[in-house]
């Protein structure tokens, strides 16, 4: 048995709806959670093998929409920018529309690739992913791995844990950092789910910041099946046995579309309510950071604001795996040190793992669902479309700087 392969199955169990902190841990508790740790690895290990091939499917969970990666024509060999379907996508959420807004501002011509580029702020040789639950963000620890071989960094993540500590007191949070962050005396990249840290705050130097986000709906969708899912529910009574209540029949087979028309109080998503953690509803919390005043209020403007500002100013990438190639490109033209070769080995493990349709068995979500979520999640909604445009923005930029002549199109 690998060590490796209970690697990727603990990674999973540490998903556990029950197993992530939000609240503040007040310093010291390390050294419980390693006894505890210590005293079930053992269990995790045995298990492992029959849950490999469910582990993997996750890792391809994530759905990927067609990319507006040509919208532009800009890829390939075909420089050819086509006038015709102006206005059609002028919408800023597309690639295409976000080209359209900036030639029609008028910012297009000035464009460059280093106004957006966070990477030379960085005091650190570290990638920081501080990876948001339920974004694919498996698949990228996945890539980072392979780029650690071919661009001679060492890919990092947290300690195997019970739970994830996603909110921190500054005293937790600094001793975090000194026992594993800024521990590593080579170019490193450092994984794990946890709220945006201020390193100036904390006295520290800046890493390299980067992570992924995903269409706000999706990701509840994402979640509301995922924790029902039988080896999610097998998992869940393997790792905290006998005190784990087995779901019954009818909560199993809830439909989410249901669950939101009849007002079940699982699917409400109240605005500005401090609870509900359990099921990740807050994307713009790993990017406002670690003040719960200000961050934990659901769907709030002073949180989206914060995270907006803080993605605008410390993150290098915030991607996409709904716009893979964009998202991939931007890595390699704003990180390269890290994430050379990014775009071809992303598809070289595409080609070994295969591209799975985990989605299968996940009932669609219908257009008045949908509405009803639209208007609860309308900050959520506005972040994700920010981390977007900036996403294309910073694409758009690269082009430009290559290419020189594609601002002749304007
Ligand atoms: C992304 O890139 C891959 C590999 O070059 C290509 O096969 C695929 O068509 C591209 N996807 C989009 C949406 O452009
Ligand atoms: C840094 O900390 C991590 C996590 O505690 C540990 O696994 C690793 O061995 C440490 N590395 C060094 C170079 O001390
Ligand atoms: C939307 O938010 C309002 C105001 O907080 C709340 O009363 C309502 O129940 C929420 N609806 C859903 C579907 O979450």
């Amino acid at each position: 048995m690998s060590l490796n392969n209970d690697r990727s199955y603990k990674m999973k169990l540490r998903d556990v709806e029950n197993a992530f902190k939000y609240r503040r841990i007040p310093y010291p508790k390390r050294s419980v959670e390693l006894i505890a740790l210590l005293a079930i690895s053992c269990t995790f290990f045995l298990f492992m093998h029959t849950n490999k091939l469910n582990s993997r499917l996750k890792e391809m969970e994530v759905k990927l929409q067609p990319s507006e990666f040509s919208a532009l024509g800009l890829t390939g060999g075909n420089n050819h920018i086509s006038g015709h379907d102006a206005g059609k996508h002028d919408d800023i959420n597309t690639l295409h529309g976000t080209y359209q807004y900036l030639k029609s501002t008028g910012q297009l011509q000035h464009l460059t690739s280093s106004q957006l580029n966070n990477t030379p702020r960085a005091q650190l040789e570290t990638i920081f992913f501080n990876r948001v639950t339920k974004t694919g963000s498996e698949k990228m620890m996945e890539l980072l791995k392979i780029l650690a071989k071919r661009n001679d960094f060492v890919a990092r993540r947290d300690a195997e844990a019970l739970y994830e500590v996603v909110i921190m007191d500054p005293v937790y949070a600094k001793n975090f950092l000194y026992t594993d962050v800024l521990n590593s005396s080579r170019p490193n990249s450092y994984t794990k789910h946890v709220a945006f840290l201020d390193f100036d705050a904390l006295d520290e130097p800046w890493p390299i910041y980067i992570n992924l986000v995903r269409d706000p709906i999706e990701r509840l969708v994402s979640w509301f099946y995922y924790a029902r899912a039988a080896w999610y529910i097998a998992d869940r009574y393997q790792t905290f046995g006998a005190a784990y209540q087995m779901p019954d029949i009818h909560w199993v087979r809830k439909d989410f579309n249901r669950c939101i028309n009849e007002h079940d109080p699982e699917c409400i998503y109240e605005q500005m309510e401090m609870g509900n953690l359990g099921d990740h509803r807050r994307q713009s919390l790993y990017f406002c950071g670690q003040e719960n005043k200000v961050c934990m209020p659901f769907n709030s403007h002073e949180a989206m604001q914060r995270a907006k500002q803080n993605v605008e100013e410390r993150y290098a990438v915030v991607g996409t795996w709904e716009d893979t190639n964009v998202t991939l490109t931007v890595l390699e033209g704003y990180v390269p040190r890290f994430f050379k070769g990014a775009f071809d080995e992303y598809y070289a493990m595409r080609r070994k793992l295969g591209n799975f349709n985990r989605n299968a068995f996940r009932p669609t979500l219908n257009d008045k669902t949908r509405a009803i979520l639209s208007q609860n999640l309308t900050r959520e909604i506005e972040f994700y479309q920010f981390c977007r445009h900036r996403l294309y923005k910073q694409y758009i930029a690269l082009k430009m700087d290559r290419d020189p002549a594609l601002r002749e199109f304007n």
